[in-house]
C-alpha cells in the first residue's frame, strides 16, 4: 500500500523533524492546495512545495482544490510536484478535463482526477483510462480532521469494479478522515493509496504510519 500523509496537518514549527519521520516511513507526501474559492479555506503556495521538495525524494502528490487548475498545474510542476490531481467539478466537462490531463502529461507528471462526495462516480468513468491516479474524497474538501463519510465505500467499489472490468491500471487513492479504523475496509475494496492527515501527524508519525500498514 501507499501511505500519503497530508502536510495540511504537519506541525510547521517542527518541519525538519517531521520531514525526517516522513522520509523514514512513507511512499508519498500529499500536498493540499486550497485557494479560498473552490473550497472555503486557504493553504499553501509554491514556496512551501519547493521547501518540501528540497527536503524529500518522495513522490510529491499535489491535490489542487482551486478554481484555476490549468494555471496552478504549471506553478506546482515548477515547484517540484510529481503528480497533479485536479477536481472534475471545476469543469464538469470531460473534454476540458482531458485537455488538462494532456497538459499535465506533457510536463512529464502523473495526472489525477478527484471528485467530491456529491459527484456521481459514473460521470468520471470516461476519464479513467486517461489518468494515473483517481482521488476519491471521503470528506467534503476544504478542511483536515473531518470524519470519514461511509458513503465513500460503495463509491470506491464502483470505481474498482470498473477498473477491473476494463483492466485499467490507474491508482485508486482515498482522501479524508482515513484512520486505522477504516483503512482495512478501504484497502479491501480496492484503495491502493491512503491520504491521512490528522491521523498521521497527531502523535508519533512513524508509529501511526505503521498502524495504517497493519490494516492491510
Ligand atoms: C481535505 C484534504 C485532505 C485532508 C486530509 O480537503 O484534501 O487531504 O487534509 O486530512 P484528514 O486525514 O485529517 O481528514
Ligand atoms: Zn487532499
Amino acid at each position: 500500500m501507499i501511505v500519503s500523509p497530508s502536510v495540511y496537518s504537519m506541525h510547521f514549527d517542527d518541519f525538519k523533524t517531521e520531514m525526517e519521520a516522513l522520509n523514514d516511513s512513507v511512499e508519498w507526501i500529499h500536498f493540499d492546495v486550497m485557494d479560498a474559492h473552490f473550497v472555503p479555506n486557504l493553504t499553501f503556495g509554491p514556496g512551501i512545495c519547493q521547501a518540501i521538495r528540497r527536503n524529500t525524494d518522495k513522490f510529491l502528490d499535489v491535490h489542487l482544490m482551486v478554481e484555476d487548475p490549468e494555471h496552478y498545474a504549471e506553478v506546482f510542476a515548477k515547484a517540484g510536484a510529481d503528480s497533479i490531481i485536479f477536481h472534475y467539478e471545476v469543469f464538469n466537462d470531460i473534454d476540458k478535463c482531458v485537455e488538462l490531463i494532456d497538459k499535465i502529461h506533457a510536463m512529464y507528471l502523473k495526472a489525477g482526477i478527484s471528485i467530491k462526495p456529491g459527484t456521481p462516480v459514473k460521470e468520471i468513468l470516461p476519464l479513467l483510462d486517461k489518468i494515473d491516479i483517481f482521488l476519491l474524497m471521503s470528506v467534503e474538501p476544504g478542511f483536515g480532521g473531518q470524519s470519514f463519510m461511509p458513503d465513500a465505500l460503495p463509491r470506491l467499489e464502483e470505481v474498482n469494479a470498473y477498473k477491473k472490468e476494463k483492466s485499467l491500471d490507474f491508482i485508486i487513492e482515498v482522501d479524508g478522515g482515513v484512520t486505522d479504523r477504516n483503512a482495512h475496509e478501504l484497502l479491501s475494496r480496492g484503495a491502493e493509496a491512503l491520504v491521512a492527515g490528522s491521523f498521521v501527524f497527531n502523535g508519533d508519525i512513524r508509529a501511526n504510519v505503521e498502524k495504517l500498514r497493519k490494516c492491510e
